[in-house]
């Protein structure tokens, strides 16, 4: 990749801006899916940048701001990410980007809830330039019995061992058609009304 940038006036946004009002944000969610299958073809450097605006704008603790983010098309490396964990993170080889999301804990004892909004919201970032993604857990897992996802993805990727690693995003133009979860499937009970327990109808 070419270095990031971010133009002041992003001439794409404009033009992407009567697509995205296509699709409310409660459209989006009805559609979400986690998508593991991706084509080839790379996301465009505009895109890439409207996601990482959009990750930027995520609230976090006391505006601590505790995150880092390293965008990773390198394939290579990808690839090597691929094996960070012993399950679930094989179809990262095939994502042509990834957004790993760090923290330094010392900047704010909440990091993990403000690496979790964040991982959110590129998530939702990507769905909404119809993007294919999934959220890979890199904190508390393991690569192999002896070293943890994170040493593993430190290592890869050169991350100093004070900054924490919480989630990697695998992003792509979708290679599979999933549909979105059925209203009649939500969970509905587990919404209560003013005391636990006492279940909505
Ligand atoms: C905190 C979190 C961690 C996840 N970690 C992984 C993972 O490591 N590998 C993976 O394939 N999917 C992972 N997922 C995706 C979930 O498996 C997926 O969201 C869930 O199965 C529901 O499917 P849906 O997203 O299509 O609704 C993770 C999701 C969340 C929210």
């Amino acid at each position: 990749m070419e270095c990031l940038t971010f133009p002041k006036q992003n001439a794409f946004a404009a033009k992407y801006k009567k697509r995205r009002d296509e699709m409310s944000f409660f459209e989006l969610i009805q559609q979400r899916r986690s998508v593991r299958k991706y084509q080839s073809k790379p996301v465009e450097q505009e895109k890439v940048a409207l996601i990482i605006e959009a990750v930027l704008r995520a609230p976090s603790s006391r505006s601590l701001n505790p995150w880092e983010f390293i965008v990773v098309d390198n394939q290579d490396t990808i690839k090597k990410l691929a094996a960070a964990k012993e399950h679930g993170s094989s179809f990262l080889a095939g994502a042509p980007l990834a957004i790993v999301v760090c923290a330094d804990p010392k900047k704010c004892d909440v990091w993990i809830e403000d690496t979790s909004i964040a991982t959110t919201f590129i998530s939702l970032a990507a769905e909404s330039l119809r993007l294919g993604n999934c959220w890979v857990q890199i904190r508390e897992r393991m690569h192999s019995a002896e070293k943890t996802s994170e040493a593993f993805v430190r290592d890869v990727l050169g991350i100093p061992e004070d900054v924490k690693v919480e989630s990697i995003v695998a992003i792509g133009y979708p290679d599979e058609r999933k549909e979105g979860h059925h209203k009649e499937e939500l969970q509905f009970e587990k919404v209560f009304a003013n005391e636990y327990g006492s279940v909505c109808n």
